[in-house]
């Protein structure tokens, strides 16, 4: 019989597989999400990425019938600056009333809402990058912790470790059920993740390429023609470490650096959130500051987000097997 991974993630989940596909700004919709969690992961809608509270509504309202009353989750970015987390508590009250009960929360602690989400039985998993914000979002109360590793497309914050490492760490320090992310991207990092003490993985960079992403056909054919080399990190001298595409507005925002310029207002152009959106729209992917980590690598070809799913199962199966025969008291065993 093929082997299944049920962890304390796919109980608090309620999903087959412990794989959690993180918020993707501009990206995350009802149509990618639905997919994901059709496919029997948990997704998350990233309410920034829609210009206004209906537009946000629109999109619950549209994955709860693509996922037929299936649990699915939000993002909640909370930000460093209190003026950007004004809209919080209005995304959480639509996400509640939409029956929404799974929130992957982000960046800065989300102590503040966590008494109104769990008041209404929602599971939070709060995404760190470093051991000691996951131990402090255990004290806080989350329910679980999703630590990503420094080659996390998007924020590695200031964490140089690897996902493996901070696995190896969490897995001494911390009591909630935690996922690893950060260059996940086939399915043996599954079964490595689980052996280490993880409950699950979370997968961002390696989902672009599912055909319910709605970027551009461009992007996504040259996102399969990538390495483990074509992303790379800028904003590091501001202490926002960000992994994107190594692309020329990266470029750019590296020069900028190493001519040592600290004024931001040098740098607002080439990394203003707007400036991804069109190049996913456009598939011109030279500008824009576009969130890529090397799991990328892993993808070569465009297909439906459910392929990725099973295969990335199939192979953490076959990781399972080939593990077992290296005891020579398996039946299998050579
Ligand atoms: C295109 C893209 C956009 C992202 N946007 C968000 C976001 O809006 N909020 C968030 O919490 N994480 C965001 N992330 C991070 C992912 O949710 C996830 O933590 C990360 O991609 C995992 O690392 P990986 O890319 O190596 O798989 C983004 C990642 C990518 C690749």
């Amino acid at each position: 019989m093929q082997a299944r991974f049920q962890t304390r993630i796919t109980e608090l989940f309620g999903i087959e597989h412990p794989l959690l596909c993180g918020g993707l700004m501009w990206l995350a919709d009802a149509r990618y999400v639905g997919a994901v969690v059709n496919a029997g992961a948990m997704g998350f809608i990233t309410p920034r990425s829609f210009p206004d509270l209906d537009a946000f509504r629109a999109q619950l309202a549209d994955c709860q019938e693509i996922t037929c009353g299936r649990p699915f989750g939000v993002n909640l970015y909370i930000s460093g600056q209190a003026n950007q987390n004004d809209r919080v508590d209005a995304w959480i009250e639509a996400s509640l009333g939409a029956g929404v009960r799974h929130f992957e929360t982000a960046g800065f602690s989300p102590s503040r809402w966590l008494p109104r989400l769990q008041a209404e039985g929602a599971v939070v998993i709060h995404k760190c990058t470093t051991i000691r914000h996951a131990l402090r979002a255990e004290r806080d109360g989350v329910d679980a912790v999703a630590l990503v590793g420094h080659e996390c497309g998007g924020h590695p914050g200031t964490n140089t470790l690897s996902a493996a490492t901070l696995g190896s760490l969490a897995a001494e320090q911390l009591r909630v059920p935690f996922v690893l992310g950060g260059g996940m991207g086939t399915g043996s990092q599954l079964v490595s993740a689980l052996s280490l003490g993880a409950d699950g993985v979370l997968l961002g960079s390696r989902m672009l390429v599912s055909e319910e992403i709605w970027a551009h056909e461009n992007y996504k054919n040259h996102l399969v023609d990538l390495d483990a080399s074509s992303t790379t990190t800028v904003l590091s001298t501001f202490g926002k470490t960000y992994r994107c595409l190594d692309n020329e507005a990266a470029r750019r925002v590296r020069d900028l650096e190493a001519q040592g310029i600290s004024d931001f207002d040098a740098y607002r152009d080439l990394v203003r959130g707007e400036a991804a959106r069109t190049a996913y729209e456009t598939g011109d992917w030279s500008h824009g500051i576009l969130s890529l980590g090397p799991a990328i690598s892993f993808a070569d070809t465009v297909e439906p987000a459910a392929d990725i799913i099973q295969r990335f199962i199939h192979q953490a199966q076959h990781a399972t097997e080939r593990v077992g025969h290296l005891n020579p008291t398996h039946p299998g065993a050579r």
